[in-house]
């Protein structure tokens, strides 16, 4: 009570603060976010995501090794599709020697301790935009979970630890985890991508990949047949159980900044490790204010960014991680 209580006392200094502190970031905390292209000597900025890139395989271990000497030592890859290798059902996702197959092979050749994810889903394969095949109008369910069993399979065999199924098809972690466990992957991880919110925050991402869902006649232009509703809560600890009965390692919530209740509500209810994606929208967002000059950059990252781990992620993929390390380390 006061007075004999001043909770300034605990506030008067940089040194009592820096003790007090409850969050504290570290390299550790990240999860990094790649997007690889075919090609030679290709490092491309992606217009909606200024200061973030494209690589080609041969520029991507130069920037692997660099992240590793920051001390960020966990990727998740992505890959551009060309449009010819794309179609309904994903077939190219299944090539041992697609981009993504190549991708993980160059990573562990570069640096062979990095911790590889790799996004599961058939958008960036699919001429539809989709994450699932399409038929009559619909995203049929089993038969693209099926896919992404091979497809994870695929990614187990080129090296990949972890994979990380972005698609939100109903029952696929299970068929995942049989696929690995039957062909001897007993090590290989599970992310899964278990409360993703049909959410506006995407767009770069899909600008990045050229990957964002088409107008045709029949096929709904958005996501919400798979993707949660953004007004829903308990939706998000079913998913987010289910998912982990059916042997999900860790469980992610996307995006971040919208959905820090249900990070901690999670976070309470299970006892994996959580992971947040603070998604490509909310990347972009800072960066237009911080240009216009209307927030300041660094402050506003580091206070996304604890509030993220402070909400009760254990892991953040963040297009922020490498700007965070070199601001704090
Ligand atoms: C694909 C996928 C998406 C993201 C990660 N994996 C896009 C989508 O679902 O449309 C979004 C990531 C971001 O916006 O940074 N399944």
């Amino acid at each position: 009570m006061y007075p004999l209580r001043r909770n300034r006392r605990l506030r008067t200094n940089g040194a009592i603060r820096s003790l007090v502190r409850e969050t504290i970031i570290s390299p550790n905390d990240f999860l990094v976010p790649l997007f690889v292209v075919e090609g030679k000597g290709v490092k491309e900025e992606i217009e909606s995501m200024p200061n973030y890139f494209r690589y080609s395989l041969d520029l991507l271990e130069h920037e692997v090794k660099e992240l590793w000497k920051l001390g960020l030592k966990s990727v998740l890859l992505f890959v551009k599709v060309p449009d010819n290798l794309k179609d309904n059902k994903g077939a190219e996702a299944l090539n041992p020697n697609g981009l993504m197959q190549r991708t993980i092979k160059t990573v562990k050749n570069a640096c062979p301790d990095m911790l590889v994810m790799t996004d599961v889903a058939l958008d960036p394969y699919s001429t539809h935009g989709h994450d699932g095949i399409v038929e009559h109008g619909k995203i049929i369910n089993d038969a693209t979970s099926d896919v992404l069993a091979e497809m994870s399979l695929s990614h187990a065999e080129a090296g990949a630890n972890f994979v990380a199924p972005s698609d939100m098809m109903d029952g696929r972690i299970l068929n995942i985890r049989e696929a690995l466990e039957g062909h001897g992957f007993t090590d290989t991880g599970i992310m899964s991508y278990s409360a993703k919110y049909a959410s506006a925050f995407y767009g770069p991402f899909r600008d990045a990949l050229d990957s964002a869902p088409v107008d045709l006649k029949d096929i709904p232009k958005d996501k919400r047949t798979y993707q949660m509703d953004f007004a829903n809560r308990f939706e998000a600890i079913k998913e987010t159980e289910m998912d982990i009965d059916e042997g999900a390692d860790i469980v992610m919530i996307k995006p971040g900044l919208c959905y820090l209740d249900i990070v901690r509500e999670i976070k309470n209810e299970v006892d994996v490790p959580v992971a947040v994606y603070q998604v490509s929208g909310e990347y972009a967002m800072l960066k237009a204010a911080a240009e216009k000059g209307w927030l300041d950059h660094d402050a506003v990252m580091l206070e996304q960014i604890t509030a993220i781990k402070r909400a009760g992620a254990n892991i953040i993929a963040s297009y922020f991680a490498k700007d965070v390390v070199k601001l704090l380390y």
